[in-house]
């Protein structure tokens, strides 16, 4: 079904000349072991939409676009590289725009305690919790020794539910890579997108 929204912003975009379907919108992506690349590239598939990794070369082209879409994976409930791309903002006037935000991470995703903690540890008020990936075998030496070193800590901040689900995906692997998943996340944008 065609959303109406969509054909007014269509329209509007051919009279100044811009015959393509794409959403205005940008997929910015930072992830270490390619879940949050995963879902990345379904929202853009969906939405027909720009995509590229995070890095200091891509971010400035966030200030092209309406609309921009920042997932990024979860570290010991840490936005790997919000506050980097907060700090940044400026640059590209993240201010004026419509910022939706995703995580991805392998604690149990509908846990209110856990979500309301993630989003005050890196002060967001809204975003989408997409349930992740880990595999023990392929982990690398870095991320062993990073949870080595983080997840006492990390633990002692969540309830004891969130850690015994996630001590046991750490131990025993977890993927909820799910195409459903991002279904929240693409009627967040259609519904403003063309506001
Ligand atoms: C050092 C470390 C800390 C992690 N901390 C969390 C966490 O706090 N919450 C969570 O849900 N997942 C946590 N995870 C799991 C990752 O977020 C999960 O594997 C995610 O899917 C990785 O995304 P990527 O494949 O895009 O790198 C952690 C993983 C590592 C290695």
């Amino acid at each position: 079904m065609r959303n109406p929204n969509r054909t007014a912003s269509k329209r509007r975009r051919e009279a100044k000349g811009d015959t393509s379907n794409k959403y205005d919108a940008l997929v910015i992506y930072n992830s270490a072991n390619g879940s949050t690349t995963e879902y990345a590239k379904m929202i853009a598939e969906a939405l027909d939409c720009d995509i590229v990794p995070y890095s200091r070369k891509y971010i400035a082209y966030a200030s092209l676009y309406r609309n921009v879409i920042f997932g990024t994976w979860i570290r010991a409930g840490e936005l790997v590289n919000l506050q980097l791309l907060k700090k940044n903002s400026g640059n590209f006037d993240l201010g004026s725009k419509n910022l939706i935000i995703y995580g991805t991470g392998i604690a149990p995703v509908d846990d209110p305690s856990y979500q309301t903690f993630v989003k005050d540890r890196n002060s967001v008020s809204d975003m989408y919790f997409l349930p992740g990936k880990f595999d023990p075998k392929k982990v690398s030496k870095t991320a062993k020794a990073s949870l080595g070193a983080m997840q006492e800590t990390m633990y002692s901040q969540y309830s004891d539910t969130v850690e015994n689900v996630m001590r046991e995906r750490f131990k025993n692997g977890y993927d909820g890579i799910s195409k459903d998943a991002i279904i929240p996340i693409l009627e967040d944008v259609i519904s403003t997108a063309n506001e």
